[in-house]
């Protein structure tokens, strides 16, 4: 499978890519600095690397032109101040993108591209938690990441035609990505 990661030097993306490659999917890393990037990567004869910011419209339909699957893993959701990352900004430009890329008569024959969105478990309604002798998670405290609650908002209500998930996990280290991959097909 031909495979977009946005956001691919970033904690999530970068473990994401090498999940990939170790799963034989053909690569492209969607990137905004080189300089970031594991030179020992850059050699893969699986991976292609694509730099350009994902608020770059012309930049992203170029970038998912030719891919099946795109990875969305582009910008931390806010901690403190809460509501001040890029990321709607991005998961915006990004619908938009694979949209105009689906409408190209040339892709029309082609299974529609699947947009992996990554999001977090203050999204989850978790049975249990927050109730006597359960942790409540940091969501149900916190307005932690309000991101991820408008872009759901958004992709429900705007992203009509494109095929999207979100996933959402709770904190990562590395080998947790790799298990989450699993589900990424
Ligand atoms: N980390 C976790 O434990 C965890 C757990 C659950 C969910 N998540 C979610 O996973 C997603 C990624 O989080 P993360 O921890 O991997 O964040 P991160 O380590 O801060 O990485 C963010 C990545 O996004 C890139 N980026 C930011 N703005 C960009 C733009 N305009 N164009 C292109 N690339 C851009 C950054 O590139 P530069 O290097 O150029 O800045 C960096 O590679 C978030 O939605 C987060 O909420 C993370």
């Amino acid at each position: 499978m031909r495979v977009l990661i946005i956001g691919a030097t970033g904690r999530v993306g970068s473990a994401v890519l090498a999940a990939c490659l170790s799963k034989n999917h053909t690569v492209t890393a969607f990137l905004r600095n080189h300089n970031k990037f594991p030179p020992e990567l850059l050699m893969h004869p699986r991976l292609h690397i694509h730099q350009g910011d994902a608020e770059d419209h012309a930049s992203l339909v170029s970038a998912i032109r030719d891919q099946d699957t795109v990875i969305q893993a582009a910008v931390y959701g806010s901690t403190s101040p809460y509501g001040t990352s890029d990321s709607e900004k991005v998961v915006r430009c990004i619908i938009g993108a694979v949209k105009e890329v689906q409408a190209n008569p040339s892709r029309r024959r082609e299974r529609p591209i699947k947009l992996w969105v990554m999001s977090g478990q203050v999204m989850m309604d978790i049975p249990g938690y927050g109730t006597h002798g359960n942790p409540l998670i940091e969501g149900d405290v916190f307005p932690i990441h309000p991101e991820h609650y408008k872009n759901f908002e958004f992709l429900q209500k705007d992203a009509g035609g494109v095929d999207w998930s979100l996933l959402c996990p709770g904190k990562l280290d590395q080998g947790d990505v790799r298990v989450l991959l699993y589900n990424i097909r």
